[in-house]
């Protein structure tokens, strides 16, 4: 049994080497930290998705933590969204637009 999931193993390793095809998900944050966002259009965003766990100021509620004390950079903020983290879901529905200018406006919170 352990040869065979080491067999399967090294066939998806083989797999993702060959990967080509379809954009990873590496590759969208890239294209959206590329993106020229707009941290108004962001406010919007936040408001509707993102206050409910973490505060209309960004500083948490009981559901989710204050984004005002994190050190985030850009692209890490872009990959929590993407992915979720721990109890936070995956916001990937979101279009790449939306996802740049929420970034641009989270931020703004970070002290
Ligand atoms: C359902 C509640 C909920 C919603 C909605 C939510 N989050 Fe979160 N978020 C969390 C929780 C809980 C964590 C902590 C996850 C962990 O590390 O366990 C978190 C972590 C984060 C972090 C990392 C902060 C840190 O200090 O670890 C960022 C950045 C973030 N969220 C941004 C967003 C943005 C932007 C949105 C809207 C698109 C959003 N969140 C929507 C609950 C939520």
């Amino acid at each position: 049994m352990k040869y065979l999931v080491a067999l399967l193993m090294g066939f998806m390793f083989v797999g993702c080497g060959e990967d080509e095809g379809e954009p990873a998900e590496g590759d969208r944050s890239e294209q959206i930290a590329a993106l020229s966002a707009d941290a108004t259009a962001g406010e919007a965003t936040y408001t509707q998705v993102c206050a409910v766990c973490h505060g209309p100021d960004g500083t948490g509620t009981a559901t989710g933590n204050s984004l005002v004390e994190s050190n985030f950079t850009k692209s890490m903020i872009i990959d929590i969204i993407i992915e979720g983290q721990g109890d936070m879901a995956s916001y990937a529905s979101l279009p790449d637009q939306d996802i740049a200018n929420v970034t641009a406006y989270v931020m703004l919170f970070q002290e």
